[in-house]
């Protein structure tokens, strides 16, 4: 009759046990959600922040450097028109900081537009990203062969933004980490989505596609910033291996009420 009393009692208590168990497992999982929650909230409103603080720091650019250096420029013609009283080495160092002060001009519009590319907002994505690829294959020396519809219409201001942030972070990668030397581009338009490709020749990534599935590889802040602009707006991004080199691929969802393609070209 011991016997059964202790193994009556044994077994209560393992039920506790079991119970206070399954108790602590629920609690970590609602405070694994919000944390979570949490961090998804923060992601999206670090993304919106440096969004604006590029923004920001474009017009600033613009607005005071790239002003004071018109002045300058001006200035320096002033100087010009009487260089016939300067000494030849004077005459020759004005036309060099001419030349700098042009060269300087140049430069601040490239990092200011790069920041934030007025022609997103002016002439939309089509044009804002013509240009990008132009500048990039320039600079890189990576030729870009580039497919854009030509009736892509305007999307939303967001999704314009996030295509054309992923084509630059993307392109950006490529010259970076692929070694490959060509690229390409394209965007296509169907009635409910946008799908946006980006496709290297190089080396491929070091882990393939593991890297969106949080495997042994942590993605980096660009294929993270990538993501995450992606999922705010409802759709998905993949990176597979291509044979060789890698592809990016963004699915975004258009809404029902958006102007179809057609119809948005014409309105432009
Ligand atoms: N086109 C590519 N080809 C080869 N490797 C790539 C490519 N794009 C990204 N990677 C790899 O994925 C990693 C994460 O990329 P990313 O998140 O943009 O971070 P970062 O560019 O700052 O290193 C890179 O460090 C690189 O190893
Ligand atoms: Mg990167």
């Amino acid at each position: 009759a011991a016997d059964i009393t202790e193994r009556k009692l044994a077994e209560a208590e393992l039920r506790a046990a079991h119970e206070t168990l399954e108790m602590r497992v629920r609690e970590r999982t609602a405070e694994a959600a919000r944390a979570e929650k949490g961090l998804r909230t923060l992601s999206a409103r670090l993304l919106q922040v440096q969004d604006e603080e590029r923004r920001r720091i474009a017009r600033e650019l613009h607005d005071s450097a790239g002003q004071m250096l018109v002045a300058l420029d001006l200035d320096l013609y002033t100087v010009l028109h009487e260089a016939s009283l300067l000494s030849p080495a004077g005459a020759e160092a004005l036309e060099r900081g001419l030349a700098t002060v042009q060269e300087m001009s140049k430069e601040l519009r490239t990092i200011s537009h790069l920041l934030h590319p007025p022609l997103l907002d002016e002439a939309g994505l089509p044009s804002a990203i013509r240009w990008y690829v132009e500048g990039f294959a320039d600079r890189s020396k990576i030729e870009v062969k580039l497919n854009l519809p030509a009736d892509l219409g305007r999307l939303s201001h967001d999704q314009e933004l996030a295509i054309f942030r992923i084509v630059q972070e993307s392109l950006t990668n490529i010259h970076r980490h692929s070694g490959s030397s060509t690229a390409e581009v394209s965007v296509a338009r169907s009635d409910t989505s946008v799908k946006v490709e980006i496709r290297d020749f190089g080396r491929g990534m070091p882990n393939g596609a593991d890297i969106l599935s949080g495997g042994s590889l942590r993605p980096g802040v660009g294929v993270q910033g990538m993501r995450e602009r992606v999922r705010q707006l409802g759709g998905r991004l993949e990176i597979r291996p291509a044979d060789p080199g890698t592809i990016v691929v963004a699915h975004l969802p258009i809404a029902a009420d958006a102007p179809p393609a057609s119809k948005a070209a014409e309105a432009n």
